[in-house]
């Protein structure tokens, strides 16, 4: 069975809009609300008090003032460190106006929480790509307090093709715990690289939708149209380059994930 293409790809806001401002803040998932993105992906970790929080590192080193590991810091530990002016110190934005990511109400960390509210309070439907950061860790933990997080924003329950929340993971164990408690909900299997068992276009159990990164698709294009075959939709990262979208848009990709969400809308006619 072929999966029947969509006429527009979704355009996917890779830890919010973080070319223009610090990722996993408000101020990037704002932006690319603003920008017109139609989905945002964020990663998520548990904290040692156990609050799911959108950070991407294992420590809080690199896009904060703070230092440790995000499973060793209370969320109140967390809530006292700035995660916006690391971009501050690592650029001039060119304009004489403070951009918004300099207030500092929305550089503060974001927990999984905060973000379901904002994508609540948009008057437009934005989908949510949430993924699993090193769950194996937490033996089942992170998986459970997702879904019990969903649960509370009634985003459990619609069928499959009308979820606007789909669970991604480099981790087919941790798919297989979401496909295991919440069967309706989309999980996509993130791949670095294409394991020699999955060549054909298959995936683990668990996983139905496929989330090669761009230098599979650049490297092996003809994989795309397997894993289109095999019925399984396909969502790129981190596609930036204009030509990397022109190539996701020519093999008929379903969803670009990016850190451009502006530029990729403009090129594809969308702005
Ligand atoms: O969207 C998938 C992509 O985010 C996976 O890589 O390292 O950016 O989380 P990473
Ligand atoms: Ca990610």
């Amino acid at each position: 069975m072929t999966h029947a293409r969509q006429p527009s790809i979704q355009v996917v806001a890779h830890r919010g809009a973080s070319e223009d401002a610090p990722e996993h803040t408000l101020a990037a998932y704002k932006k690319a609300i603003e920008d017109g993105a139609d989905a945002l992906e964020c990663d998520v970790r548990l904290t040692a008090d156990g609050h799911l929080v959108c950070v991407h590192d294992r420590r809080v080193n690199r896009t904060s003032n703070g230092r440790g590991a995000v499973s060793a810091l209370e969320l109140a530990d967390l809530a006292t460190l700035d995660f916006g002016s690391w971009r501050e110190t690592m650029e001039n934005t060119g304009s004489e106006e403070s951009p918004d990511w300099k207030d500092r109400s929305l550089t503060s960390v974001l927990t999984l929480e905060r973000l379901l509210e904002l994508v609540a309070d948009t008057d437009r439907r934005i989908e949510l790509a949430i993924e699993t950061k090193h769950p194996t860790r937490w033996a089942g933990q992170v998986e459970e307090r997702l879904l019990h997080m969903l649960a509370r924003f009634g985003l459990d329950g619609p069928a499959p093709d009308e979820s606007p929340v789909r669970i991604m993971s480099f981790s087919a164990r941790s798919l297989h715990r979401i496909a295991d408690a919440a069967p309706q909900l989309p999980t996509v299997y993130l791949m670095q690289f294409v394991s020699p068992r999955l060549r054909d276009g298959r995936l683990p159990a668990g996983a139905r939708i496929a989330g090669p990164g761009i230098r599979i698709v650049r490297n092996q294009p003809g994989y795309v149209e397997r894993l289109h075959r095999a019925g399984h939709r396909v969502h790129v990262w981190t596609v930036n380059e204009p030509e990397d979208v022109e190539l996701c848009a020519s093999l008929g990709v379903e969803a670009i994930i990016t850190n451009r969400p502006k530029q990729v809308l403009s090129q594809l006619g969308r702005l």
